[in-house]
């Protein structure tokens, strides 16, 4: 947080103003020992052979201009250690099930190429393959998460696979890695079994899957990882619940590490609306989808309660952010679209759902990290930006592995066309250093909203903010101006007799920290 403070431009919002209106929200914070940890996992991100996310994004290869290391562009490492980006899943997405990972190694100039079916037919060269990923993971500090292939692959590339990267002594498959020059396993302990199984994955249905599930499960063995391999289940699209219903009631609960669910924030897939150039009306929509995932996570949750009462199993959202059509003259097939306030609205909004059902979502992915979907990074060429929903998680990541504290609110309405949705959602965590962390998002267009929070009950004296806002909701980051949106220092509360009184301006976030 401090970091974040000498990092940025200060604004100071006059406190006269904006306390003069009323109409305030109370959010009641408790302390509660049994409150469990918001697992880091929750930021993980996600980097598919898709468009210009790997090549051209991440990968430019060591013999590019572009400072690099090993390959992967050095401006796009900096920036995601400075996240703190705690895990990374690839090669999909769809681009998963067609993946043949014994492509992806030995000497680069033998690598038969592939074509990448779903995403612009375009022909790759598989010069990123295993080891680039998880070296990369390891530079980053991040916890590789591998999506395997069970649609156009087989039972044995999958446990050949696991026992490439993971095997400790003696075996086939890791003389070759040592042979392809790494001695040491990697020890990947997440590990996805298949991507959309109902879709691109095999338009499979959830009873077939769950069958296949567990074949391959039982062939992906445990080579060196101490506490075993996490398998994470292809899950259900949004609102399948009979999806989740037939995994948990088909698959033991000892072969499931997690139970994955995707979900976009998208108006309508045959007309997806502007990235940029949007009106209240795709805003709207937009945000009441986003915060589905509030009903979606409550309801799936409470399926695998019924098959996993001690929550042993992990509720993983290894797809989620916003999807609008192609940025005007991209490839259709490579899903660039820029990203403004309306998406750091929904990043805000999203996270503090995942951070308040934290007992049961331990691991999400926002899709995807670069240059696809709702990237965290935009490159051009030699040039790169960090976008406002970048900000969003590198505020959040103070709630990375702390101790969640429960809230209630009971949010006033953003109503718009005789629909309304809540204004206001938020999250809170105390860290090890005992700092408290409260997240908080108004997602309403026009008006401001205040809210009041006691701060005896949380033991805190004093507080300062960070925020992330803009002028119009359409504002962005640019090549030529990519410093437009940035968080900067909020200071937009005060404190009276013990309560804490916040005036959050529209379509904005801020994090709080106490202590
Ligand atoms: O993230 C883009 C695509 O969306 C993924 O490849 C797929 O899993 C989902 O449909």
């Amino acid at each position: 947080m401090k970091k974040i403070i000498v990092l940025v431009s200060v604004i100071l919002l006059s406190s006269q103003s904006i306390f003069s209106q009323k109409e305030t929200t109370v959010v009641t914070i408790k302390n509660s020992e049994s409150a469990p940890i918001i697992n880091k996992n929750i930021y993980g991100h996600f980097a598919e052979h898709l468009g210009r996310c790997i090549y051209g994004g991440f990968f430019v290869g060591d013999t590019s201009k572009i400072p690099n290391t090993n390959g992967v562009r050095n401006d796009i490492i900096k920036a995601l250690k400075e996240l703190k980006i705690p895990n990374l899943r690839w090669p999909g997405g769809c681009f998963a099930d067609t993946y043949h990972w014994k492509d992806g190694i030995g000497p680069k100039e033998n690598r038969p190429t592939i074509v990448n079916q779903w995403w612009g037919g375009v022909t790759e060269d598989n010069s990123f393959g295993t080891h680039d990923f998880l070296n990369l993971c390891e530079l980053l500090g991040t916890e590789p998460y591998l999506a395997g292939n069970m649609g156009s692959g087989t039972v044995q590339e999958m446990a050949d696979w696991v026992q490439y990267v993971n095997f400790n002594g003696k075996s086939p498959m890791s003389d070759l890695r040592v042979k392809n020059g790494r001695k040491e396993p990697w020890k990947v302990k997440i590990w996805g079994v298949g991507n959309e199984a109902w879709g691109c994955g095999g338009n499979m249905t959830a009873d077939y899957y769950a069958g296949e599930y567990r074949k391959y499960a039982t062939f992906m063995s445990d080579w060196s990882n101490s506490g075993g391999l996490m398998r994470v289940a292809s899950g259900a699209s949004s609102d399948d619940y009979n999806w989740t219903e037939t995994l948990m009631k088909n698959i033991p609960n000892q072969m499931l590490g997690g139970v994955a669910l995707h979900h976009y924030s998208v108006i309508d897939w045959a007309k997806k609306g502007d990235g940029v150039d949007f009106d209240e009306d795709l805003y709207f929509k937009t945000m009441k989808q986003a915060l589905k995932m509030e009903e979606l996570v409550t309801k799936h949750s409470a399926i695998m309660d019924k098959y996993d009462p001690n929550k042993k199993i992990a509720l993983v959202v290894d797809e989620w952010g916003g999807w609008y059509e192609v940025e005007k003259g991209s490839n259709p097939g490579f899903l660039y679209q820029q990203n403004t306030m309306r998406d750091a609205v929904l990043a805000g909004a999203t996270l503090n759902v995942f951070n308040n059902h934290a007992e049961r979502v331990r691991m999400a992915n926002l899709a995807q990290c670069v240059n696809v979907l709702q990237a965290v990074i935009l490159t051009d060429k030699t040039k790169m930006l960090l976008t406002p929903t970048y900000y969003i998680m590198q505020m959040y990541s103070v709630h990375q592995d702390a101790k969640l504290l429960p809230l209630t609110i009971n949010s006033p309405s953003y109503t718009f066309n005789g629909e309304s949705l809540p204004a206001l959602s938020a999250s809170a965590s105390k860290d090890k250093n005992g700092l408290v962390h409260i997240s908080l998002v108004n997602v309403d267009s026009k008006k401001p909203n205040t809210i009041e929070i006691d701060l005896n009950e949380l033991g805190i004296k004093s507080v300062s903010g960070v925020i992330v806002t803009s002028s119009k909701l359409q504002d962005h980051n640019t090549f030529d101006n990519p410093t437009k949106i940035q968080p900067a220092v909020f200071k937009g509360f005060q404190i009276k007799k013990g309560k804490l009184e916040v005036v959050i301006p529209p379509f904005s976030v801020v994090t709080l920290e106490g202590k």
